[in-house]
């Protein structure tokens, strides 16, 4: 199909395939897979977990990848710019997908920050004796519970800072020698490495047990729609949609680019990974369990904070060869944390350019310094912790529903722009997309509607 007006202009793009499939794969690839998607599992029903987790995955995961795929490619731009296109007025959901991604950026170098401290750490294993005393207080300097004080902490501050020069050196270097070369890198090194964790973690006392306990299904949880709202969130989320960056990433390749079956590549890959992780991560506490002579569905402290920060420690201090397996989960972190940092910033960055003609390295540079002071006033302090939370019950469970829904309804309900979507996924992908894909996409969307009213009046 032609293009649309106002597209041609020059843009930059990926050298190829195979790194936009690696860019996409490490947007999607980051802390919701070691970090969020166990603890996701583990407080919603354990194995249960895994049915609306599959079931969101294929029936709005990949659909809405899709969509969003075909919308930056078609409008050739940063999600204001793309929705501009599909619709003059609907430029604000585009913008409204930035302000989640510049949220993200500003909390998500904090845990990467941690990690970097915890990789560290490993080495000595200084985390051993008390890891829950050793968080909160050596490391974090949290007060009494409760309390809350504005001065900064080294300890927190030193590394956020290290990882804001480094991402901010990444964003400077440009679409093609930092974004793409940070994943073509990256991503390979971090199968690797979690697959030794993986392997190792699934040769420990009690790792059986603890698998088990993720994959046994528990079918009553099923019928809580807390599970399967956060069956959705955890997809949405993981697979980096409704923030824009899909779709900024897809408005990088080239015009006549196959959209789907990489789609696949990186919905599957991203879930592979996760479920990787779940089995790495149930693994460890199945030791865990079994060196407390409890069940597995009795351990404490498993949501996502506690996960990686306490009971991790706690376990790798327990295990012999702890200090490597510890370097190995922490850097892992690092990786998975880095490259879906830099997505987001790259979003924001791409969303100014297009508005006000900036430079690309001008612009990143721009928002990197901007999201580096506000992370580390926000952040640097003994508040994080608390504002994480906040921050990610808003952005995370309820922000990105509300922006799947404005993005679904600008586009395909009040600019009617389906069946061209539609022709131009059939256009330049092998793999076509029937009239299935745009039914799924609609219901999906009502359905998402409908949990974010729900979500929207447990939250308030
Ligand atoms: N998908 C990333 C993860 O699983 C997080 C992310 C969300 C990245 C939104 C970019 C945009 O950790």
């Amino acid at each position: 199909p032609a293009t649309p007006p106002g597209t041609h202009e020059k843009r930059e793009h990926w050298s190829g395939q195979t790194a936009f499939i690696l860019a996409a794969i490490g947007s999607a690839v980051g802390l919701g897979n070691i970090w969020r998607f166990p603890g996701q599992a583990y407080e919603n029903g354990g194995g249960a977990f895994m049915i609306p987790y599959v079931i969101a995955l294929l029936t709005a995961g990949i659909p809405i990848l899709f969509l969003e795929n075909a919308i930056g490619h078609r409008f050739r731009g940063s999600a204001p710019l793309a929705m501009r296109r599909v619709a003059r007025r609907a430029e604000g959901v585009g913008w409204f997908h930035v302000a989640i991604c510049f949220v993200i950026g500003l909390y998500y170098t904090v845990i990467i920050g941690w990690a970097v401290s915890y990789f560290f750490f490993s080495f000595n294993l200084d985390y051993a004796e008390d890891p829950a005393t050793f968080f909160a207080r050596d490391f974090l300097q949290l007060g009494e519970p409760g309390t809350v004080s504005l001065t900064f902490v080294p300890s927190v501050l030193i590394p956020l800072v290290a990882v804001w020069v480094v991402t901010i050196v990444i964003l400077a270097l440009g679409l093609h020698n930092g974004v793409e070369r940070l994943n073509v890198v990256g991503i390979p090194l971090l199968v690797v490495t979690f697959g030794i964790l993986v392997v190792r973690a699934l040769m420990l006392d009690g790792a059986a047990e603890g698998v088990e306990a993720l994959f046994t299904p528990d079918f009553s949880a099923l019928r809580d729609p807390q599970v399967w709202i956060a069956a959705y969130g955890q997809v949405f989320f993981s697979l980096s949609l409704a923030y824009g960056v899909m779709l900024t990433y897809a408005s990088y390749r080239r015009r006549r680019s196959n959209i789907t079956a990489p789609g696949l590549v990186v919905a599957f890959g991203n879930s592979s990974f996760e479920i990787l992780a779940g089995v790495g991560v149930f693994a460890t506490l199945g030791f865990l369990a079994h060196q407390q002579g409890i069940a597995v569905a009795d351990l404490e402290g498993l949501t996502g904070v506690q996960l990686s920060f306490i009971t991790f420690p706690t376990v790798i201090a327990q295990m012999p060869g702890g200090q490597i397996f510890g370097a190995l989960f922490f850097g892992s972190l690092v990786v998975a944390g880095l490259t879906s940092l830099i997505s987001v910033l790259q979003a924001v960055s791409s969303a100014l350019q297009d508005k006000f003609g900036w430079h690309p390295r001008g612009s990143a540079v721009a928002v990197g310094i901007v999201s580096a002071v506000l992370s580390v006033i926000g952040f640097g302090t003994t508040t994080g912790l608390f504002l994480l939370d906040v921050v990610d019950q808003w952005s995370n469970q309820l922000g990105i529903v509300a922006g799947a829904v404005a993005m679904i309804a600008a586009s395909l309900w009040f600019a009617g722009r389906s069946s061209e979507l539609q022709r131009h996924l059939a256009a330049v992908s092998t793999l076509r997309p029937g009239r299935g894909w745009l039914i799924l996409v609609n219901v999906v969307a009502l359905l998402l509607l409908s949990m974010f009213v729900q979500k929207t009046t447990t939250l308030i």
